[in-house]
């Protein structure tokens, strides 16, 4: 089944709980919350207070990808804030300290993804896939939303999507950035499982619709 995850960073920050509200009301399942650190992205945005006020006003799960450098520092504060799920980023420190990231989300009884970036080939996650609930394939730079689709990164998405069927993995395959009712059709037929959406759905008035186009796509 696909889900749908719309990326509050398009959202209205003035009122975000009526937005989140939106959302869950038009059928979204996730919702995916960008951290950003202005050191590993260009851009600073939402962190550990914020997550707190919406997990206290929804039950939906939340994905949260935090764009920040060396991640193990914050996993445990991110999963104390609340997420369903935590994902970083595997170029945003050394083998080690990703591993001992991905346990920490794990001791906490959270759900963890990694990360890639445009650039980053989907081998470099072969050494953790094994122990992840999901894998996120980027098809823009991260650090911001409203970019457009990359389709160079499509065969990335039928690698990852390959590798996950030959080992037999429960992992979900996530594709964000530049995601709209045409280009999700792609990323739906390359094997992604759950797509980000962030100016496509906040971007227009009527939520359902987008969420329903895309979905459907
Ligand atoms: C970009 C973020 C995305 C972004 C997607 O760095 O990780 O989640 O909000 O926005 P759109 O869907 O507008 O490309
Ligand atoms: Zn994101």
């Amino acid at each position: 089944m696909i889900k749908i995850a719309p990326s509050i960073l398009s959202a209205d920050f003035t009122k975000l709980g009526a937005e989140i509200e939106d959302i869950r009301s038009a059928g979204a399942e996730y919702v995916h919350f960008d951290v950003m650190d202005g050191f590993f992205v260009p851009n600073i945005s939402i962190g550990i207070p914020v997550l707190k006020s919406v997990r206290k006003m929804t039950e939906m799960f939340l994905d949260v990808h935090l764009m920040i450098d060396k991640p193990v520092r914050y996993a445990k504060a991110f999963c104390d804030a609340g997420a369903d799920l935590v994902m970083f980023h595997v170029e945003a420190d050394s083998y080690q300290n990703i591993s001992d990231a991905i346990d920490i989300v794990k001791e906490n009884g959270k759900k963890v993804g990694l990360a890639l970036k445009p650039r980053t080939p989907a081998s470099v996650l072969y050494p953790f896939i094994d122990r992840l609930d999901m894998a996120l394939v980027m098809t823009v730079e991260p650090g911001f939303g409203g970019q457009s689709f990359m389709h160079g990164q499509l065969p990335k998405i039928a690698e990852l999507r390959h590798e996950i069927d030959k080992r037999g993995l429960a992992c979900e395959l996530e594709v964000d950035g530049g995601v709209d009712p045409v280009t999700a059709k792609l990323v739906k037929d390359a094997g992604a499982t759950v797509l980000v959406a962030g100016s496509a759905v906040f971007g227009k008035p009527d939520r359902k619709a987008q969420i329903d186009a895309i979905r459907n796509a």
